[in-house]
């Protein structure tokens, strides 16, 4: 078993996020989720995400932020990173991730993303796979990214698309035969905290939108390198997950990926 870094046990400070993951029936919920697989991630988030990294993985130092189970960590080890450190607020996914890992420069830590303490390392590539929506303060965390990245270093980042977390609700409106109508989306401008029922109730997640998804990398100075909103193929069953063609409707992932520019050059990954 892949030994995990301890807690950081700093003083607290003085918001810590939420930790919905070690909710024991939240937990049971989207362990069952992910082992059917009948969720999206598999689907259509995962091929988004790995759609907007580098070509080639080869020796890249690598920060998973949110890393849940360890999936992407394990990926990107077979695909050739040189090593990667994965990050999560929550002990539960901390432990199943090292169960299901054996590859010493693989290091789980259980750190927030908020209070990640890199201790002076760098990166050559930043991800986080649909964690992102659960940080209140997005400015921070992508200012923080931006000095983490070597030059030429990139950030990809999947999270609920904004259309979808825009009402609390996170629900299609139905007929009364239980057939979806339509997604509604209001207070689209109105970011912050939406309390939505996900396995439990109260389940925090922070809505932004795209607008600023988007000007918060470019703020910090990273170059927008690709922006996603997969969906399925129109008209393609994917194997497993119930009601896909669903998400023809309204898009239910944003990915997005930015560089920190080498000085003089367009970037070390090329266009992709
Ligand atoms: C939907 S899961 C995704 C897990 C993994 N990235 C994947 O794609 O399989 C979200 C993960 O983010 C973690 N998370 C949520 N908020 C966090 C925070 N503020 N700091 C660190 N991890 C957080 C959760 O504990 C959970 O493991």
């Amino acid at each position: 078993m892949n030994p995990l870094s301890p807690a950081d046990d700093r003083a607290a400070p003085a918001e810590e996020p939420q930790n919905v993951y070690d909710d024991p029936a939240f937990f049971a919920g989207y362990e069952k989720l992910r082992r059917t697989r009948t969720g999206l991630n598999e689907a259509l988030e995962q091929p988004a995400l790995w759609s907007v990294l580098p070509d080639s993985l080869d020796g890249l130092d690598v920060l998973d932020l949110g890393c849940g189970f360890g999936d992407f960590a394990r990926m990107a080890r077979a695909r050739g990173a040189r090593s990667v450190l994965a990050i999560d607020v929550s002990a539960n996914m901390l432990a199943a991730a090292a169960e299901r890992t054996r590859d010493a420069t693989i290091e789980y830590r259980r750190q927030s993303i908020e209070h990640f303490d890199s201790a002076g390392r760098a990166f050559d590539l930043v991800v986080s796979s649909l964690a992102l929506h659960y940080v209140k303060d997005y400015a921070a965390v992508v200012s923080r990214v931006a000095t983490l990245l070597v030059p030429g270093g990139r950030f990809a980042f999947s999270v609920e698309h904004p259309i979808c977390t825009a009402l609390p609700g996170q629900q299609w409106m139905r007929d009364a035969g239980g057939r979806p109508l339509y997604w509604p989306v209001d207070d689209y401008r109105a970011e912050g905290e939406r309390r939505t029922r996900w396995f439990v109730a109260g389940v925090v997640k922070y809505h932004r939108t795209v607008e600023t998804y988007v000007t918060g990398l470019l703020a910090v100075g990273l170059v927008l390198r690709a922006l996603k909103e997969p969906g399925p193929v129109a008209g393609e069953v994917a194997k497993g997950v119930p009601d896909i063609d669903l998400h023809l409707r309204r898009p239910p992932f944003l990915v997005l990926a930015a560089d920190r520019v080498r000085h003089g050059s367009r970037g070390s990954f090329g266009g992709s």
